[in-house]
């Protein structure tokens, strides 16, 4: 048998925010998330798998929509043996008769071992996490997407599909990835532009209409930390530079009454912009997707968006695994 080497970062309590975690943690987590993908090939696997956390339950509570992400935490949970609970509607739970969602969520920790929450609301999975730490019975937090703000977990999915896609081209390191679409709202976007500072040599273009240019605290973070960026409202010429594209949706939820529409025919990848991209360009999108990328994309080998979603399930098996400190049962059978 073969196991992971020691630790090489501290072990997270939460899972709040892309700005928590550096590269060794990210280097860690691809390489424990390949070696949880080898118990995926036999029945014997996965049953070890399930017994990992056979012993735990978590709460998943998620107050804004969601399919993969509630879908692939819920996947992750029955893949170790956890029993997940769920409230997706705020309606049927007390907080319609007035208690307040510190109490809520404070009620959960009674039952569960760990809660993983979305919500429309910024920074809220922090305000929990520190609120429940001063409690007698603390238990993890994991933000499944808090607002415009923050998707850590979504960023560490596209950090190991990046990783994946680059592998036999010397990595992440180097190469040019330009985000497309509404970059003021686009959570997944803050997050993953905070975790590719961790990554030298990475050059960033920022491709929106003026806007959905990323907002002033980003473009601050970026220069603090000496990362080549830039913003361009040029579609054509943005995407002809990557070495990776991710494409992202109008965040229109977050329209107010009297928000200006924008057009953003200009920002829709089509299948005849492909010859455009370079041959091993590789195409990403959170999901869903509207039409700013185009089905017929779908089949090109470029696309990694549909393996992207796969590898957001297997991404949180293992932070998971992390948080729950079952991590170092992860090992290689030998064959
Ligand atoms: N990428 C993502 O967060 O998708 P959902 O909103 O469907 O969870």
């Amino acid at each position: 048998m073969s196991s992971l080497t020691p630790l090489p970062f501290t072990r997270p309590k939460h899972i709040l925010s892309a700005r928590q975690f550096g590269r060794p943690f990210l280097d860690y987590m691809y390489e424990l998330i390949n070696q949880i993908r080898k118990f995926d090939k036999t029945k014997d696997g996965l049953m070890y798998l399930q017994s990992l956390l056979a012993h735990r339950r978590a709460m998943l509570y998620f107050t804004q929509p969601s399919t993969r992400t509630f879908l692939s935490f819920q996947a992750a949970c029955h893949i170790l043996g956890i029993k997940p609970a769920e409230i997706r509607d705020p309606s049927t739970s007390s907080e319609r008769k007035g208690e307040s969602l510190e109490d809520s969520l404070r009620t959960f920790a009674s039952y569960v071992d760990l809660i993983v929450m979305r919500s429309p609301t910024a920074g809220l999975s922090d305000r929990i996490a520190t609120l429940l730490d001063e409690t007698p019975r603390p238990v993890p937090i994991i933000n499944a997407g808090s607002g415009p703000d923050e998707h850590p977990t979504q960023a560490l999915l596209d950090i190991y599909t990046l990783q994946r896609s680059f592998r036999s081209s010397s990595g992440i390191e180097g190469k040019t990835i330009c985000m497309v679409g509404d970059l003021k709202r686009g959570r997944t976007v803050r997050s993953l532009s905070h975790l590719l500072t961790n990554y030298p040599g990475v050059r960033l273009i920022f491709c929106s209409p003026q806007a959905f240019r990323i907002e002033d605290d980003l473009r601050q973070f970026l220069r603090s930390g000496g990362v080549q960026f830039e913003e361009t409202p040029d579609f054509h010429q943005a995407i002809a530079a990557a070495d990776a594209i991710y494409m992202t949706r109008v965040q229109d939820e977050y329209d107010v009454q009297g928000s200006v529409k924008v057009d953003y025919q200009a920002y829709c990848l089509r299948y005849e912009h492909l010859e455009r991209l370079k041959s091993h360009c590789v195409i990403m999108h959170p999901l869903p997707r509207r039409d700013e990328l185009d089905p017929a994309i779908d089949a090109d080998p470029r696309a990694k968006y549909w393996r992207q979603e796969r590898n957001g399930m297997w991404t949180r098996v293992a932070l998971i695994t992390i948080l729950m400190g079952v991590d170092n049962h992860i090992v290689l059978p030998t064959l």
